[in-house]
């Protein structure tokens, strides 16, 4: 017989998190439903806020009540909120050393020994934890806070899905790019994580001053975590190359692209670092928000929309090292839509590269002419929804290059332009943005 035994603490007046929950919940499935038309750049910024306040909120979490139900327990907290915790997710999740191991904070249980109809067959609390007995005898116990911060409800689950990835911000041809100093970024922890965070919600940032080095990118990206190589390796010199192995590497305009869509994983983050500028008209940049482009083609093109996160293409890349850093030899191809969504329909890729798109299309002729209509539509949005400057020399352009795109004017045969592109992976910015925020004590990891 399951206890139906509760705890009362303490309850105080609470009601500013759940309005803030409250909002945030509306927001989030009004900006996330798939084909939405809700979707605007102030829902973006609005629930960003909301998940910022839900963050610096103090959390409250003792337990208030808690009784064993049918399938599970529910549990009130201090702060009004109120959850179910199956029986098999509590199970699942002893933290006993039986079941968990704290130093390798991993579990050791076994999927194949839980049983899906596990029982508590008694259940004790107080304001701080929850000690449960199961119908096999084994015992598990819960502090609050651990059952706080993972409670089924809208503003927990939008909690840790913020940890995970902070919510992007769309924007367009009016967005200014943040500068960052790119000493400063190395020197101190807290421009670091604004620049981390930048990066996370707009794609795009500015490094100011950078040294007028050829591996001050690289340097960067060590600082951060490691280099994302390619068969390029760890950097590649963007000039006009003789006997070149990439279009990039020549004086020729580029059409806004997103780099290396021949890797079925496409890196991260670019550094486009502008070591010496063309002097006089040409080498000027273009870039675009493709996540704002994609949602512009969903709302206004459905079918163009379908017809880019529905038909796979093939990028590739075949050629041979101009440097001795290069992969001898590369042939590499790579199959994904142009837009690619997730589980919930939101758009998480954007690969775009007129050069690197293969001449080989595997659809039916009859479909090919609206797969290039799709294409073109996408493309006129992007462009329209441009920003157009120069860099200048010392400057480093970083994109979120699963997202934005970037392109660049012609320039004289003879210049002395040269850039410098690295890489760097979204798992090691973001692993980067978690660490530096428990370290400030921004989050706590429980
Ligand atoms: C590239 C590239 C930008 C530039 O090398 O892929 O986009 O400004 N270069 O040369
Ligand atoms: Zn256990
Ligand atoms: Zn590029």
């Amino acid at each position: 017989m399951a206890s139906r035994r509760s705890a009362r603490v303490l309850l105080s007046g609470l009601a500013s998190v759940r309005s803030i929950a409250a909002q945030q919940v509306r927001i989030s499935a009004s900006f996330k439903s798939p084909n939405s038309r809700c979707f605007s750049l102030a829902a973006a910024a609005r629930q960003q806020e909301a998940v910022k306040e839900a963050l610096a909120t103090p959390a409250r979490n003792s337990i208030v009540q808690a009784e064993v139900g049918k399938d599970g327990i529910s549990l009130k907290f201090e702060d009004l909120s109120s959850t179910q915790m199956p029986f098999v997710w509590l199970r699942d999740n002893c933290r006993c050393p039986d079941c968990y191991s704290p130093q390798a904070l991993g579990r050791k249980f076994l999927l194949t020994d839980l049983e899906l109809d596990v029982n508590a067959t008694k259940m004790e609390s107080n304001a701080e934890m929850i000690r449960v007995e199961w119908n096999d005898g084994h015992v598990s116990e819960y502090p609050s806070d651990w059952l706080h911060s993972r409670a089924f409800t809208p503003t927990a689950r939008a909690k840790r899905r913020n940890t995970y990835a902070y919510k992007r911000e769309p924007w367009g041809a009016d967005h200014k790019l943040r500068e960052f100093d790119y000493e400063s970024m190395k020197k101190d922890d807290r421009v670091l994580l604004d620049w981390l965070l930048t990066m996370e919600t707009q794609g795009s940032a500015m490094l100011k001053n950078v040294p007028d080095k050829e591996t001050a990118g690289p340097e960067m990206i060590e600082h951060i975590a490691f280099v994302k190589q390619s068969h390029y390796g760890p950097r590649s010199p963007v000039i006009n190359r003789p006997n070149t192995n990439n279009v990039a590497f020549t004086n020729a305009k580029l059409g806004m692209h997103n780099d290396l869509p021949q890797y079925e994983h496409m890196p991260g983050i670019i550094f486009i670092q502008c070591v010496e500028q063309h002097e006089g008209t040409g080498g000027e940049s273009v870039i675009a928000d493709g996540l704002f482009g994609a949602e512009y083609l969903r709302r206004n093109h459905p079918q163009a929309f379908e017809i880019l996160t529905t038909t796979d293409s093939y990028f590739w890349d075949k050629g041979h090292a101009n440097y001795s850093w290069e992969m001898d030899e590369f042939y590499k191809i790579a199959r994904f839509p142009i837009i690619t969504v997730d589980s919930q329909k939101e758009v998480v890729r954007v690969a775009v590269n007129n050069a690197i798109r293969d001449s080989y299309i595997d659809l039916p002729a009859d479909r090919v002419k609206s797969f290039y209509s799709a294409m073109k539509l996408f493309n006129d949005i992007l462009y329209d929804n441009s920003v157009v400057f120069k860099m200048d020399s010392g400057d480093m352009m970083t994109l979120d290059n699963v997202r934005c795109l970037h392109g660049r004017e012609g320039y004289e045969a003879y210049s002395q332009r040269h850039i410098e592109s690295s890489y760097l992976d979204w798992d090691e910015a973001r692993c980067r943005r978690r660490r530096i925020q428990e370290k400030l004590g921004q989050l706590q990891t429980i």
